[in-house]
């Protein structure tokens, strides 16, 4: 490194100090650090640019707003109108689906409803199947209540309607003597077991009533629709208020062994009690 001569280092640090302003610091720093002291320096500098506000732009023709023309009615009707709360967009697009639940409540009942296969399995399986069983062995399963499968129950009431007057009033449909059903049934007339019946005539309505017993007698028994032409699963899915109207007439009856279910009209007078 070349030696300057002290003079000329005093020199150029005065002129610096005049230039930048900084003063003293700048001139008492020995050579090496002369750097640093342009470095600090050089904020000063820039805050003095940055000082003053730049003037605002001069206007031009392009910039004049023009000046806000009065609305017309309708416009200054619509501003002053409120807005829609932003707690209404949730339920405005849930409308649709409001809409299609709607439609869908109000529709006819679905199909099934007629039918008294559905409404009797339905019947069955909260009321009967406890001690029936599902499946309808009943004690031949384990169950308490009697056998209803393999014709059982077409054996004991040979009329639909005989068999309803039972499921309406259970064991105090039986005779004093604690048989119930056909007298002449084959392979002997009915005995009450340990467990006695209830009767559905209070918890069901006619027309569960005669659903269960459609149900019980072709789906569980294996009855033919045929060998009951008046009380069987077509009569009722074409009518089913006129199937509820006899069973009503057979709960009319009251409880009691032998009921006389011939005299309704809709029995199958073929009852051999
Ligand atoms: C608390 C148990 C119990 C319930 C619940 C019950 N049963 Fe019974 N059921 C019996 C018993 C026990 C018998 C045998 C007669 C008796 O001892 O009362 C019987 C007999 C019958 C019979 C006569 C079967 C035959 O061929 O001898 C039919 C039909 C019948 N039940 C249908 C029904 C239907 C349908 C329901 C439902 C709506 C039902 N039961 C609910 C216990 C029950």
């Amino acid at each position: 490194m070349t030696e300057i001569p002290e003079h000329l280092l005093k020199r150029a640090a005065e002129r610096r100090a005049a230039m930048t302003g900084g003063g003293d610091a700048a001139a008492a720093a020995p050579a090496g650090d002369a750097p640093a002291g342009d470095a600090a320096a050089a904020p000063a500098a820039v805050e003095k640019a940055a000082g003053p506000k730049a003037p605002a732009p001069i206007p031009t023709l392009d910039d004049d707003t023009p000046p806000a023309k009065p609305d017309i009615p309708v416009v200054a009707a619509a501003k002053r109108r409120k807005r829609v709360p932003y707690w209404a967009a949730p339920i405005v697009a849930l409308l649709p689906l409001w809409a299609f639940l709607y439609l869908y409540a109000v529709k006819p009942a679905p199909a099934g409803s007629n039918d008294p296969i559905a409404i009797g399995k339905e019947v069955y399986a909260g009321n009967c199947a406890g001690c029936h069983l599902a499946n309808g062995d009943g004690i031949k399963g384990g169950g308490v209540g009697q056998q209803l499968t393999d014709g059982h129950v077409l054996a004991t009431f040979a009329d639909p309607l005989d068999m309803a007057h039972w499921i309406a009033y259970g064991a105090d449909g039986a005779r004093p003597n604690g048989t119930y059903g056909d007298k002449k049934r084959p392979g002997g007339v009915m005995q009450l077991l340990g467990t006695k019946m209830p009767g559905f005539a209070a918890s069901l309505t006619p027309e569960e009533i005669a659903a269960v017993t459609i149900y019980v007698r072709e789906e569980l028994s294996g009855g033919n629709p045929k060998d009951d032409p008046n009380f069987n699963v077509d009569t009722f899915t074409a009518d089913p208020e006129k199937a509820a109207a006899i069973v009503q007439q057979v709960i009319d009856l009251k409880a009691g062994g032998d009921p006389d279910t011939k005299s309704i009209d809709g029995s199958e007078s073929k009852s051999s009690k």
